[in-house]
């Protein structure tokens, strides 16, 4: 679903590290609800675009809005801004001594100051919706690599983020475990969430996303909806990217 109401919009960016152009004159819009799945090869700048987003990565030039508001760069604001941006990386970081509950309610309870009964009752909710809330108890270690990333997935959820990056989330799992994490996040688009999606996932692309972005050497190169840029590429990069991943 797009609504026209932008709630990322990055425009004109650029970002160097040394003398490396990772991002080069990068404008991308985001409504509301909508979902941007990013593909392109391995170097693009796929995951800096994500990073800049939450000010993981300071950007050079340019300006990145969130909400409406340029990306703070410091304390409050800057933790208020991580807490609306919800991020999964392809490791899931879940704190390895403290059990599974714990990993989703911790969060909550120390940025947002929620009640632990409160923030204890969203947290098993959450667990519930990504299909492991008979987990809560156990730790990250006791867990298939596909729960513990749906874990993460319910952490960043139980900070009622505005929006959601992933960076190619089930790159890390064995592969009976990849559709159980595309499932949820079918889900949550379904659900109207905005989401930045980095993945190789073209499936996922195909039935889940409102547009598909193309990046090479760190420029959006082509963008469209999943259904056009799959039977229609129209650069030659997203040509020879598309036929390389697509006859594995
Ligand atoms: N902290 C850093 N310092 C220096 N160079 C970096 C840093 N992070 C990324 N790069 C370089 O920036 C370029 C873009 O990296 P990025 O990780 O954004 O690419 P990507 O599209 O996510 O690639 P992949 O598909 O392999 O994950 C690469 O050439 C990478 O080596
Ligand atoms: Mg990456």
């Amino acid at each position: 679903m797009t609504t026209g109401d932008p709630l990322i919009v990055l425009d004109g960016v650029h970002k160097w590290f040394g003398p490396l152009h990772v991002l080069d004159d990068v404008s991308l819009s985001v409504d509301r609800g909508e979902v941007v799945v990013v593909i392109g090869p391995s170097g693009s700048g796929k995951s800096t675009l994500c990073r800049a987003i939450n000010r993981l990565e300071p950007i050079n030039e340019g300006t990145i809005t969130f909400d409406g508001q340029p990306l703070p760069a410091e304390g409050k604001p800057l933790a208020k801004l991580r807490s609306e941006v919800g991020m999964v990386f392809q490791s899931f970081n879940l704190f390895a001594h403290k059990t599974i509950l714990e990993n989703v309610t911790l969060g909550p309870v120390k940025v947002r100051k929620e009640k632990p009964a409160a923030a204890r009752e969203r947290g098993l909710a959450l667990l519930d919706r990504v299909g492991i809330a008979n987990q809560a108890d156990k730790y990250p270690a006791q867990l298939s690599g596909g729960q513990q990333q749906r874990v993460a997935i319910a952490r960043a959820l139980a900070m009622q983020p505005k929006a959601m990056l992933f960076d190619e989330p089930t790159s890390a799992l064995d592969p009976e475990m990849v559709g159980e994490v595309l499932d949820v996040m079918t889900s949550l688009a379904r659900d109207g969430m905005t989401m930045v999606v980095v993945t190789h996932e073209m499936g996922f692309a195909r039935h889940a996303a409102n547009r598909v972005v193309f990046m090479a050497d760190g420029k959006l190169v082509e963008e469209a909806a999943p259904a056009e840029f799959f039977a229609n590429p129209r650069s030659d990069r997203a040509k020879d990217f598309l036929s390389k991943i697509l006859t594995h």
